[in-house]
Order: C-alpha cells, then sequence, then structure tokens
C-alpha cells in the first residue's frame, strides 16, 4: 500500500519501493512537510515540523505567527500572508487585496489516477498508482485548493498537481499557481538544471545554491531552448552512481519557473509550475482551475539513478504513442539536404536511392505548401504548391510509396505569415497587441489558439491533408516563441491568460490529431528542440531534439538530454558535411554511433554525398535494426563525458535482464603519447560470462563492471567505437 494515514499523529505517508514522502498536519490545520528521502521501513513522525520549537504554531503563540509561517515547512504556500519565501499561490479578491490561506479540510486516497482535464499528464492502472487528495480551503475566499500526490509504488515516482475551486460568490484572480512545493533542510545542496540556447539546447548546469533565489524559467510561450522545466537539487559530490538527489519535472510546454530557494534559516524551497509572468486567470464562482502536474522522484544513488527512474517512468506512464516499443521507420528527411528548393523530381530521386540503401520513410519537410520558397511567407496557406509538386500530396505520397518508402510531411500548424492568404483575411488571428505593430521571428506570428474558430482551422489544415493520402508521420514545428500578447477575442481584464489557453490549445489540437489518426507517428518539432519537455511526450513518442547535428556538438545535446529522456524520445540524424551549422567534418561513422542514441535516420542528400560515405548507410540501417528494440527498452548509463581534460564521451544501454549491453566509445580529440582509457561497464550480472561480439574475448560481468574494459587510443579526433558486449554463460 503506497499511501497511509496515521489519524493519531495526522500524517500521511507516501511510500514507493525506496522513497518516502511524509506529510504532517498542524493542530490548526496547516499542511507541513515532514520528509522525503530514502524509504523508511516503519511509520515516520511529524517532530521534523518542529512545532513543538519557537515561534511555535498560532494556536500556541498568536502574536508570532509571521514568524511561523516564515519558517514553517509549508506543503503549498500561500501569498500575501506572511511566509515571505516564495508562495505557490497568490489570489487578488474583489477589494483588490491579495491574500490566501489554507487549512485542511478532509482528503480522499483512491487507487488509480485521474486525467488532467485538458493537460497532458502520466497514467497507471488501479494496481500501479494510488492518489491522495488533500482538501483544503480558505475559509475567507471559499477557495478549495485540492493537492493531488499519485504515488506510483514500484517507480519511485510520486507526481503533484493543484486544483482550485472557487466555492464562494466572489469574482477572484489567480495571479500565480505553482503546481508543486518542496520545503527541505539545507544539505550543502548543489542545483543541476539544463539551460542552451537554438543549436546548443539542454547543457548540463550545476552548482552550489546560494543564499536567495536561483530560477529557471521561461517566458516564451514554449518550455524553450534556453532554460529546461527541470530542477534537481544534489548533495555535494553526487556521481553517477552515489549521492542523494531531489528531482521535479514539469509536465507543461509553456511558461514555467523551476526554482530553489534558499532562505535565513539554511531552508530550501523548491517550487515548480506555470510561470506567473503576464499569468493571470479569472476564477468565476463555481470555477475550477487545473495546475499542470509535477514529476518528482529521490534517488540515494545518484544522478545515474534518477535518470533511468525518469526513463522507465516516461516510457510506462506518459508516452501513449503505439510506437513506444514499437520498431520506428528509419527515415529520410530532405530539410538539410534541399531546405526549399525541391519538386517532385528530387524528392523522388532521393527516395529512390534511399530505397535501395535500406531506408524506410521520407519525410518533406517545409516548403511544400503556398508559395513558400523562403521561410518569409505562406505559414497558414495549407494548400500544396503544385509548382512543385504536381498531383498535389496524394500523388506525390503515391510515387513515393511505389517505390517502396513510407511518406511522412512537415506541418507548422500554430503559425501564420504576414505575408499569406491567410492573414490578408483574418489579421486578427494573429497573436498581437492592438495599436502596436508585432514583434517578426522568422519572419511568422503566432496564431491566437486560444480562439475556437483559429483552433479549428489549424486542425482541419492539417487533417485534411492526412485523411487524403496514406500518411504515415507528421514533424508538428514552432518555430518561433511567444510575444506581444494580445487576444483579439479576450476582453481586457482576461488578457493573462493567453499564454495558458494558448497551451490548451495547442494540447487540444495534438489530442485530436493523435485520436483521429491513431497510428501517425507524430514527432514535435521546436525550431531544434525548443519544446523538449514531458507535456509534448504524451502526445508524440519522439522529438526533434536540436536542429545543429553535428555529431560532436551532439554529445552534449544528446547528453543533457538523456539525463531526464529515453533515447527512443531524441530525435537525432546522421547529417552530411562540412556540418551546416558549425561547419565540421567527422567521420560518417561517428554520425552514425551518435544518431544511434536517439530515433535515427538521415538528413542529407543522398543522391550528392560521397561514395565513401554512401558505402557505410546499409551497414548503419543494419545497426538500427539490430539495436532499436535494446536502445527503446534498455538501461542507460553515463559513463564518460568528454572534457578538454578528458576528451572522452561514453555511454552504455544494458538490457534489463543483462543479456547485452551496447557500449558507445567517441574521442573526441586524440592525445599524443596516450594509452587506453578504462572503461567500467554497469547493469550486467557479476558471474556471467560475456563475449565481444565479433572476437573471441570474454569477460565476466564483474570483470567488466570493475576491472574495466580497455579502450586503446585511436588514431584521430572525432573517432568512435561501438561495442556490443553479450552474456554467452550464466
Ligand atoms: C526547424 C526544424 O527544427 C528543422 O528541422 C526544419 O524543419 C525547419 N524548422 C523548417 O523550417
Amino acid at each position: 500500500m503506497g499511501i497511509r494515514y496515521n489519524e493519531e499523529k495526522r500524517l500521511f505517508q507516501l511510500d514507493t519501493e525506496h522513497t518516502t514522502y511524509i506529510i504532517g498536519l498542524t493542530e490548526e490545520g496547516y499542511t507541513g512537510h515532514v520528509y522525503y528521502g530514502k524509504r523508511l521501513q516503519g511509520m515516520g513522525s511529524g517532530y521534523p515540523l518542529r512545532t513543538d520549537e519557537e515561534p511555535y504554531t498560532p494556536s500556541v503563540r498568536k502574536g508570532a505567527k509571521c514568524s511561523f509561517l516564515d519558517k514553517f515547512p509549508m506543503e503549498y504556500p500561500t501569498g500575501g500572508i506572511g511566509d515571505y519565501r516564495e508562495s505557490c499561490l497568490d489570489i487578488r479578491n474583489e477589494t483588490g487585496s491579495i491574500g490566501s490561506e489554507l487549512f485542511y479540510h478532509s482528503h480522499e486516497i483512491r487507487k488509480g489516477k485521474e486525467k488532467l482535464d485538458g493537460l497532458p499528464a502520466s497514467f497507471g492502472t488501479e494496481e500501479e498508482v494510488e492518489t491522495l487528495k488533500l482538501i483544503c480551503e480558505d475559509p475567507v475566499l471559499h477557495i478549495k485548493a485540492v493537492l493531488a500526490y499519485s504515488v506510483f509504488e514500484t517507480r519511485d515516482i510520486i507526481t503533484r498537481s493543484v486544483q482550485l475551486i472557487n466555492e464562494g460568490s466572489e469574482l477572484l484572480r489567480l495571479e500565480k499557481v505553482y503546481s508543486a512545493c518542496l520545503d527541505m533542510d539545507n544539505e550543502d545542496f548543489e542545483m543541476l538544471s539544463l539551460r542552451g540556447s537554438w543549436a546548443r539546447e539542454r547543457q548540463i548546469e550545476r552548482g552550489r545554491i546560494r543564499f536567495g533565489k536561483q530560477r529557471m524559467s521561461s517566458l516564451r510561450g514554449e518550455s524553450s531552448h534556453q532554460e529546461h522545466p527541470f530542477i534537481a537539487l544534489a548533495t555535494p559530490e553526487t556521481t553517477q552512481e552515489t549521492g542523494n538527489v531531489y528531482a521535479m519535472h514539469f509536465v507543461y510546454s509553456g511558461n514555467f519557473i523551476a526554482q530553489a530557494e534558499l532562505s535565513q534559516h539554511d531552508q530550501v524551497r523548491m517550487t515548480m509550475g506555470i510561470h506567473e509572468g503576464d499569468f493571470c486567470w479569472q476564477l468565476k464562482p463555481g470555477d475550477v482551475f487545473q495546475a499542470p502536474e509535477v514529476v518528482m522522484t529521490f534517488s540515494d544513488q545518484g544522478l545515474g539513478k534518477m535518470t533511468r527512474t525518469f526513463h522507465d517512468f516516461y516510457r510506462n506512464h506518459l508516452i501513449r504513442s503505439p510506437y513506444l516499443y514499437k520498431k520506428r521507420p528509419i527515415l529520410i528527411n530532405n530539410w538539410e539536404a534541399t531546405y526549399f528548393n525541391f519538386d517532385t523530381e528530387k524528392l523522388l530521386s532521393i527516395a529512390r536511392e534511399a530505397k535501395k540503401d535500406g531506408i524506410e520513410m521520407l519525410v518533406m519537410d517545409d516548403g511544400w505548401f503556398g508559395k513558400r520558397n523562403s521561410d518569409t511567407c505562406s505559414l497558414g496557406d495549407w494548400t500544396v504548391n503544385e509548382e512543385k509538386l504536381p498531383g498535389g500530396i496524394p500523388e506525390l505520397v503515391r510515387q513515393v510509396n511505389e517505390i517502396g518508402l513510407a511518406f511522412g510531411i512537415w506541418f507548422e500548424p500554430e503559425m501564420i505569415s504576414p505575408d499569406s492568404d491567410l492573414y490578408r483575411a483574418h489579421p486578427d488571428w494573429a497573436i498581437q497587441i492592438p495599436g502596436r505593430e508585432g514583434t517578426l521571428s522568422r519572419s511568422q506570428y503566432v496564431l491566437d489558439l486560444s480562439r475556437e474558430e483559429v483552433r479549428e482551422y489549424a486542425y482541419e489544415s492539417v487533417a485534411r491533408i492526412l485523411r487524403s493520402a496514406p500518411i504515415a508521420y507528421v514533424k508538428w514545428d514552432m518555430n518561433r516563441q511567444l510575444s506581444d500578447m494580445g487576444s483579439s477575442c479576450l476582453p481586457a481584464d482576461r488578457q493573462g491568460e493567453l499564454f495558458h489557453r494558448y497551451m490548451l490549445g495547442v494540447y487540444e489540437l495534438q489530442e485530436r490529431l493523435v485520436t483521429e489518426f491513431p497510428d501517425l507517428l507524430l514527432e514535435n518539432c521546436s525550431g531544434g528542440g525548443a519544446r523538449f519537455d514531458p507535456g509534448m511526450l504524451y502526445y508524440s513518442p519522439q522529438i526533434w531534439c536540436s536542429d545543429d547535428t553535428d555529431a560532436i556538438e551532439r554529445l552534449r545535446i544528446q547528453e543533457g538530454t538523456a539525463l531526464l529522456y529515453p533515447l527512443s524520445t531524441i530525435g537525432a540524424h546522421v547529417s552530411d558535411c562540412p556540418n551546416h551549422t558549425v561547419g565540421r567534418t567527422t567521420p560518417f561513422a561517428t554520425r552514425g554511433h551518435v544518431a544511434l542514441a536517439g530515433t535515427f535516420g538521415y538528413e542529407l542528400d543522398i543522391t550528392k554525398i560521397s561514395e565513401e560515405d554512401r558505402k557505410q548507410i546499409p551497414g548503419q540501417v543494419e545497426l538500427c535494426h539490430k539495436y532499436q528494440n535494446l536502445i527503446q527498452t534498455g538501461d542507460y548509463y553515463r559513463i564518460a563525458s568528454w572534457t578538454m581534460e578528458k576528451p572522452y564521451d561514453c555511454w552504455e544501454v544494458a538490457a534489463k535482464d543483462g543479456s547485452e549491453a551496447m557500449v558507445t566509445y567517441v574521442q573526441v580529440l586524440s592525445t599524443a603519447n596516450g594509452h587506453s582509457r578504462r572503461i567500467r561497464l554497469k547493469g550486467l550480472a557479476d558471474t556471467a560470462i560475456y563475449r565481444l561480439e565479433d572476437t573471441e574475448e570474454r569477460y565476466t560481468g564483474e570483470e567488466l563492471m570493475l576491472l574495466g574494459f580497455p579502450v586503446k587510443e585511436l588514431w584521430g579526433d572525432y573517432q568512435s567505437r561501438l561495442f556490443h558486449f553479450v552474456k554467452e554463460a550464466e
């Protein structure tokens, strides 16, 4: 049983296989955070709430209520009444004041987990998950807050979300609604986060927390290239295998905050939720507001355990696509091959050559509609450009299928170009502030998806094409951030809802799409990886990771992405050299090995690449077939992260039953007078015998894990090797 309530001690204890989370109620009904960490065998006590210490609870010493609130480890702190640390809930009432206070009202414990209305969220059966709902209320505002905790016992995951219900008669304005808070005593924590930029997404950032607030956030209307909706606090010296890690990850794709705040009494408050900037949600009497979900885990075995916990959780409880464990077609995308300059003949020539090498799907990227010969026009005009593609999409798909390849197509349904028939007909469909010239980005505006007729148009633009031909795959792109937040349909006092309504609109569209086309393989994308987040994974089993396809740049991008996301979700392609983003030339084999740590595909003009590179494609395709299942289902271990001092990168994917392991080693720079590197494997059976494939070398599991496997210095920069160890005997 994952959730227990001890009525006498007024404690809720949430146990997973290796973790325990305890919530305590004070006499007044404040919900306090007692403990999160390693699993307790028995039932814990509430003394860490320190209600017997100065300044005591308000029922004991009313005169010091402010000091109490400013120190008490609160499960869901509210703003305006004297807790000066970050609040999770700010409500403005009709008199214009901000102030709310929540007290325990009742609770429910039940098997299973409900869906979150309009939002992506994790799921599980009644055997897999149990949910505690703590129902709290503000006796003055008559608002109920339902704090939901879902315990996935065997996964070591607790998810959290919050629902607000206005049961009073006042119009309330929610100016901030976060989804989770974790108040802990500081353990000299270091904060881990992911930062980046376009083509440099999700680089791991780590540093000791300082006094005050350290925040990762986005106000860009997307989870963003720059900062990621994730935060972890780790004890000093945490490694891949050792150390305590407390992590939160947000199942949301829009504005967010992920924050650690170190305060006066050496306490840390971790918070996560929708960013309060430009957010104000009107809650009329009877209205309900649902905040998105946070996924929480604790690991006492370092970052590696955290990573594998997230991977297993997302694979089993967030990604719904039938492609999750199914063989994904090896695709070739024409973006870096042709950009906008293509026609039917060009695409078919790529398809014909691709077919010869075993590639299975052609994806037609941007440029097939309206007058789109550059990125300056036509978004919104989703009618095929017959000058490029005579006979339209059905004819093109027919010809591609005839060659023997499946067909995939690119859309950017959320956008509108000022130079488009759509904009000329409906300028008010773009998000804009009246009287102010809209800020263009990539020469485009964003469609106001808070409006139903706009959503309908966007959906039908995609669905109409998908209904017209057997299209197996869609790449759903989004190439600019939101700005100039104004909707012509929302009243002045509801404009603060636009960012979130936009996200709800995107989710509604994708939900419709995967419902109407259940067999469609959907890949989300956002100018590379600006919307690589758990929210999107609910709709698509893979997301384009970055527009930077250089194998060496990808090492860090994919390492940061794989810190949280299963390799099977990471869109990765082999592209041509010199690389289009950084101008680097790397061996074709290395590009293949790096792309294998993702969805694997090609993004090059196969009719033009050198013969030497071309010859390697069939072998790479074979590797993909061979390892795809292991990559989709196995345990991922990060073995080395390259630096100038140790210029090699290494990761492993081991089968869950220890029967095989694939190890990828990339020597970023070669070293003069170098010697072999010892790679210590993980996840094998100690006494079993493993053979290194294609050799007669045999090792026991413990030899590989403890003594390590020597990889000799390779000749040249950017070289890589793939090692496959297969269990021969127990
Ligand atoms: C950004 C994507 O990340 C690219 O792969 C490509 O689809 C372009 N957009 C097309 O405009």
